[in-house]
């Protein structure tokens, strides 16, 4: 019952038709997206990657009418017939093609489906997981596949402006000794080398800094990169950056190339004029005013440290954090006065949730502070603090009060919530920032020892060079590292790198690793930084990232045409799977399961 493709040839996309192809004989070929039939009449939508467009049988078409009868839900048709203009009434204003209609005069079923096990054509959304099982269909939905079909916009417009701009694209290895990006490596066993592994790259930070020893001068790789890390709503266990690296060159330029290349981007791909340059904040600053290294600055709500002002609090919630070296800081909730206890019990959860005791609250009305912790608080210190916050009657005033590291995430985490809650922001701004002045180490409590902050084959300032005298200043030591942010999330890391080997020896001198375990680990890159290493410097922008910022989509998976579960599983094809005997066997591998409980 089936019918060939024979010699016909497709002459258009069915999404391409306008009113200016009326009359134009054509051959569309796709899916039956949707069928009716009224009056006699057969309407079929016929889709294709480019869009749909209504095919229209008439029963005086007898054959072909009676055949288009037995059209079912996603069979594979080809129709040859002539564009027509529709009637008034029928025109279709939420469709490109609406004002067209294809009348046929042959139709050839290429294939036919049974039914699907999720619904394509409609909105209602199956749930995830049966979805992801069946993803080649869900990749069907007319949402998915334009976040696909951007994403491809958006790497090849990348490419276009790197390549005009003298950069190289360079393949690095997938297969490789494991670097240290921080997250756990993807491994590979050797069959060739047995009991030693391979690493798949959690990027291709070593080679991308090789390259620039070799002289290549401007790199740039859409690179897939693979961490064995917890994963959230914006990370996959495989990923793709948009890789860079630069020689000769100062954080300035690597700014001044970046904004270029995204205002590009966005103008190309989603006709969006992103004002450059960025604005920038320095980490201090980031910290102190929004409690967060990626602070979402499309609106304000900033914290304010009242610490100063509660200086002889007797408070106790209070003063055993000041006492300890920490803060009290706090947020005003604009108009959030009349808050429930329920409401205010739930921020209280969020603050616990992340590791805070509580989260003390005063309202604000016509003469002042009111209820919550006003009772422990003299005269002064209501009117420093409506001062210093400018709160006003009707807002609610939410305190935190815990070391730094605390106080700032609790905060950070409260005023994101209330940016979503209160709508204090308009959904389709794009608010760009570059974060820069990271310090380049950073104290672990619990492994005790000095860790890098980011990474560390990074520049410190040159100015910073003598705090690696005196392990009480290490903190000090700020690297010319910058992370760029948009709306809250991380989209870009990058740094000036540390070139010269003496600098690249304190470095590890602070982190506490040993001459030998420097050999094992990077001895060839330490050796290739002895043979004349240019000044050099990179950024990695997640390509995933920008696209669901792009795109608007909520979840990463809704970005990566086969994604992986939270659970960091493919349940389309059911991996990670068992493999045979024989494959361990020459792999030597024995495997060393946890029992079943
Ligand atoms: P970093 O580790 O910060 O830097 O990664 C750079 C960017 O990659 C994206 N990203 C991810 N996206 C999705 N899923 C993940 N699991 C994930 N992890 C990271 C983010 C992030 O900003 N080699 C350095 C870059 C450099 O210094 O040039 C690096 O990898 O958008
Ligand atoms: P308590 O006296 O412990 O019941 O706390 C009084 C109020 O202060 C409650 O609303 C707590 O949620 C809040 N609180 C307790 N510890 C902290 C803290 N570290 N920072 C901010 N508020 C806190």
């Amino acid at each position: 019952m089936l019918d060939f493709i024979g010699t016909h040839k497709r002459s258009h996309t069915a999404g391409s038709l306008r009113k200016s192809d009326v009359g134009t004989p054509v051959t569309l070929m796709g899916w039956v997206h949707r069928r009716r039939d009224l009056g006699g009449l057969i309407f079929i939508d016929l889709r294709d990657v480019s869009g749909t467009m209504q095919i229209v049988f008439h029963p005086e078409q007898s054959a072909v009418h009676q055949k288009a009868g037995r059209l079912r839900n996603e069979y594979v048709i080809s129709v040859s017939g002539t564009v027509v203009a529709r009637d008034e009434r029928n025109i279709n204003p939420s469709m490109p093609t609406g004002e067209v209609e294809v009348e046929v005069t042959e139709l050839l079923f290429l294939n036919d489906s049974e039914p699907l096990p999720i619904q394509v054509n409609e909105n209602l959304l199956a749930d995830e997981n049966l979805r992801l099982k069946y993803r080649y269909l869900d990749l069907r939905r007319e949402r998915l596949k334009n976040i696909i079909l951007l994403r491809h916009r958006i790497v090849f417009a990348i490419r276009e402006f790197l390549t005009r701009r003298d950069f190289y694209e360079i393949e690095t290895p997938m297969l490789m000794k494991s670097t240290p990006e921080g997250a756990r490596d993807y491994l590979v066993p050797s069959r060739v080398h047995p009991g030693k592994f391979f690493a798949l790259p959690q990027s291709p930070q070593i080679y991308k800094q090789l390259l620039m020893i070799s002289g290549f001068d401007r790199y740039f790789q859409i690179a897939r990169c693979f961490r064995d890390e917890d994963l959230r709503a914006d990370r996959q266990p495989e990923f793709t950056q948009l890789d860079v690296e630069m020689s000769f060159v100062t954080q300035e330029q690597i700014f001044a190339l970046m904004e270029e290349l995204f205002a590009y981007v966005f103008r190309t791909t989603i006709d969006v004029e992103l004002p450059i340059p960025f604005l920038r904040l320095r980490y201090h600053e980031a910290m102190n005013r929004f409690g967060i290294d990626k602070p979402d600055l499309r609106f304000g709500m900033e914290l304010v440290d009242i610490s100063a002002i509660l200086k002889s609090s007797e408070f106790k919630v209070f003063k055993s954090a000041l006492d300890a070296g920490g803060s009290v800081r706090c947020v005003v909730a604009p108009g959030c006065a009349s808050y429930s206890r329920k409401q205010i019990d739930r921020l209280t959860e969020i603050a616990k949730h992340l590791g805070g005791k509580g989260l003390a609250f005063t309202k604000v009305d016509d003469h002042g502070l009111t209820a919550g912790i006003t009772k422990f608080l003299g005269d002064d210190e209501v009117k420093a603090i409506l001062k210093a916050t400018g709160a006003q009657a009707g807002d609610l005033i939410l305190y935190a009060a815990d070391s730094d590291k605390i106080v700032f995430k609790v905060l950070a985490e409260i005023r994101n919530h209330f940016g979503r809650e209160l709508k204090l922001y308009d959904p389709k701004a794009y608010n760009f920032v570059w974060i820069t002045d990271f310090p380049l180490f950073e104290y672990n409590n619990d492994a005790q020892r000095w860790q890098a902050a980011h990474h560390m084959f990074t520049l410190p300032k040159e100015e910073h060079l003598p705090y690696f005298e005196k392990e009480a200043d290490w903190g000090k030591i700020e690297g010319q590292l910058y992370d760029l942010v948009c709306n809250g999330v991380e989209l870009s890391s990058g740094s000036i790198r540390c070139h010269r080997l003496d600098i690249q020896r304190k470095i590890f001198g602070v982190l506490g690793f040993s001459e030998e375990e420097l050999q094992e680990k990077f001895g060839f890159f330490l050796n290739a930084l002895r043979y004349g290493t240019p000044p050099h410097g990179g950024i990695a922008p997640g390509i995933d990232r920008i696209v669901m910022l792009m795109s608007g989509a909520e979840s990463i998976r809704d970005v990566i045409a086969f994604p992986k579960t939270l659970q960091a599983a493919d349940l389309m094809s059911e991996s990670p799977a068992d493999v045979s005997q024989k494959q361990l066997n020459e792999l030597s591998i024995k495997l060393n399961l946890p029992a079943d409980d």
